[in-house]
């Protein structure tokens, strides 16, 4: 070794190179702080936009879901609220039999010479559930003395108006021919034109009772 040699000076063995040609670098092409995020992918501006207009179509398809269920009717047939399919109008109980209760639509059914009544089963005062009371021929309230007879109407006690109704429909080939009608002075009750006619109650439809100064059978008890 020459002196010359010997006294240059050599790199420690940390220092890099520097040969004078560029060193490839590792970092992947994406510029970091650019918007580009690659020659192929999106830049992060389209991403945003994507992004909300998949927010906005999930919020569309939910709204627009809860506006049907909105729609939609909410109770069940054979469930309160919901429609009541009785059969024929020859099951019926016949004309002028003691009122039959339906516990889970919540009303008594009567079948008199008139037509056929579904009397929602609470009483018009405060809301108590009356009895048909077979030994006087009428309902009655046990809680402060209503009276009514089996059509519904007010006889006597704190009730202000006669007991309300469901709409009651009679349906042939598919086709409502009656329905429970209210007119000025009295709840009109549909009457089946035949045997084979089906009649159903609708404890959705509430007709409320009349007044008790207009009832036909006030003061009678
Ligand atoms: S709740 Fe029926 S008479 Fe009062």
């Amino acid at each position: 070794m020459t002196v010359a040699q010997r006294g240059a000076i050599r790199p420690a063995p940390w220092t890099p190179v520097r040969t004078g040609r560029p060193v490839p670098s590792t970092r992947p092409e994406t510029t970091q702080g650019s918007e580009e995020t690659g020659r192929e992918g999106i830049n992060r501006r389209e991403f945003l936009a994507y992004a909300w207009g998949a927010a906005l179509a999930l919020l569309t398809l939910e709204g627009g879901y809860l506006t049907f269920q909105f729609m939609m009717p909410r109770f069940r047939a054979g469930e309160f609220g919901g429609v009541f399919e009785l059969g024929p109008a020859a099951t019926l109980p016949p004309v002028g039999a003691v009122p039959q209760r339906n516990t889970q639509g919540r009303y008594w059914l009567y079948h008199s010479e008139e037509g056929v009544k579904a009397l929602y089963q609470v009483c018009t005062h405060l809301g108590c559930l009356y009895n048909w009371i077979d030994a006087r021929n009428r309902f009655e309230c046990p809680c402060h003395g209503s009276k009514f007879t089996a059509e519904g109407d007010y006889i006597e006690g704190p009730a202000p108006r006669s007991l309300d109704q469901f709409v009651v429909e009679v349906v042939v080939d598919g086709q409502v021919v009656a329905r429970t009608e209210e007119t000025d002075t009295r709840i009109v009750p549909p009457k089946p034109p035949s045997p084979d006619a089906q009649i159903r109650v609708q404890t959705g439809k509430k007709i409320l009772g009349k007044p008790r100064e207009l009832s036909p059978a006030r003061g009678q008890g």
